[in-house]
């Protein structure tokens, strides 16, 4: 199932772009509007991603969000 909206907040990417693109906001700004990315944060990849690529669904097997990356030094070799 692509992931297509803010689920804490119930807003479509589609609609967060929109607003995004006539408002101009950057990321942290559309989360101060919207409240999109302030609660579980778990959309907050898919948002930067909406943002830059202007794509408003995603599959979310092709995201891995920052914080659960390994850090270089955690990478084995
Ligand atoms: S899904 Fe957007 S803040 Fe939780």
């Amino acid at each position: 199932m692509p992931v297509d909206r803010c689920v804490c907040h119930d807003i479509t990417f589609a609609r967060l772009a929109l607003l995004a693109r006539r408002e101009r906001l950057d990321l942290d700004e559309l989360s101060a509007r919207t409240g999109c990315g302030t609660s579980c944060g778990m959309c907050r990849p898919y948002l930067s991603r909406m943002l830059h690529e202007g794509r408003t669904s995603f599959d979310p097997m092709a995201i891995v969000p920052a914080t659960t990356r390994p850090s270089p030094t955690q990478r084995s070799t």
